[in-house]
């Protein structure tokens, strides 16, 4: 004991995930707890699970949430893998209601961008943070945090470029490889081309490459064919988790 701690919630696709957090390691504090995203997963019924998750550590102090939509100010102003519901919901005001806080004492920040920030501050980012770094999250959907020089600009959604016609994400996330049982040398050419389609534009000077299937990263990033190099995540699926705990003690919003 004796170290900062914070806790993050993650809110997913699949799944809301959630830990105290060793603020100065960048490490989740115990083991976290992981409920299946309610169906449908609207905002009282996610609300629910993120106030169990917290009492279930009996937290009582500031508590970091992400979403999987653009998120300014608290509210949350897209939703492609959530029920759409969420736009133009207050979540910060939603959760700290639900958990009997004040609303600064709330943070709700994009999953992509708390993932990233963890990678950058704690993760394969150290070191490596001049000129443009992306951080994408291959999962449900393609997550993106874009870095410059190590700030972060929120809320790029380079997960919905288009490409060849389609929706980036609906054809390169690892839901893709899932949903199509794709193998790994089947599926990498579809993230190849995605990015290779964000290079056109884009021109990072690095990307991190996270998300669950980052734990596998040997089996697909060397498969690669990309102008930019491409890194594995260090965080794998608790950055999220780590990022969103020090938002909230941070800045208390992004
Ligand atoms: C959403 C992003 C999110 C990403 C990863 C995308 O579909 O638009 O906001 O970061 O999925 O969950």
């Amino acid at each position: 004991m004796g170290t900062a701690r914070g806790f993050g919630v993650d809110i997913g696709g699949s799944g809301i995930k959630g830990c105290p957090v060793d603020l100065d390691g960048g490490v989740l504090a115990e083991e976290r707890m992981r409920i299946p995203t309610p169906h449908p997963s609207t905002p009282d019924a996610v609300a629910d699970a993120v106030a169990e998750i917290v009492e279930k550590f009996g937290w009582t102090g500031p508590v970091g949430v992400t979403l999987p939509c653009v998120v300014k100010e608290g509210t949350a102003h897209t939703a492609a893998n959530i029920d759409k519901s969420w736009i133009g919901t207050d979540a910060q005001t939603l959760f700290a209601e639900r958990l009997g806080r004040d609303r600064g004492e709330v943070c709700v920040l994009n999953d992509a961008d708390a993932a990233g920030m963890a990678e950058m501050s704690v993760g394969t980012g150290v070191g490596r943070s001049s000129g443009l770094v992306v951080v994408l999250t291959f999962g449900t959907g393609i997550g993106s945090a874009m870095f410059i020089d190590g700030k972060l600009i929120p809320n790029t959604e380079f997960g919905h470029i288009e490409v060849d016609g389609h929706d980036a994400e609906t054809q390169a996330a690892a839901s893709v490889k899932d949903n199509l049982e794709l193998t790994y040398p089947e599926w990498a050419p579809r993230v190849s081309r995605y990015i290779q389609a964000l290079e056109s534009f884009l021109w990072p000077d690095l990307i991190i490459a996270g998300g669950g299937v980052s734990k596998k990263a040997h089996k697909w990033l060397p498969l690669l064919e990309a102008r930019t190099p491409v890194v594995a995540a260090a965080l794998k699926n608790d950055a999220g988790i780590v990022g969103a705990a020090s938002a909230a003690v941070t800045s208390g919003d992004v």
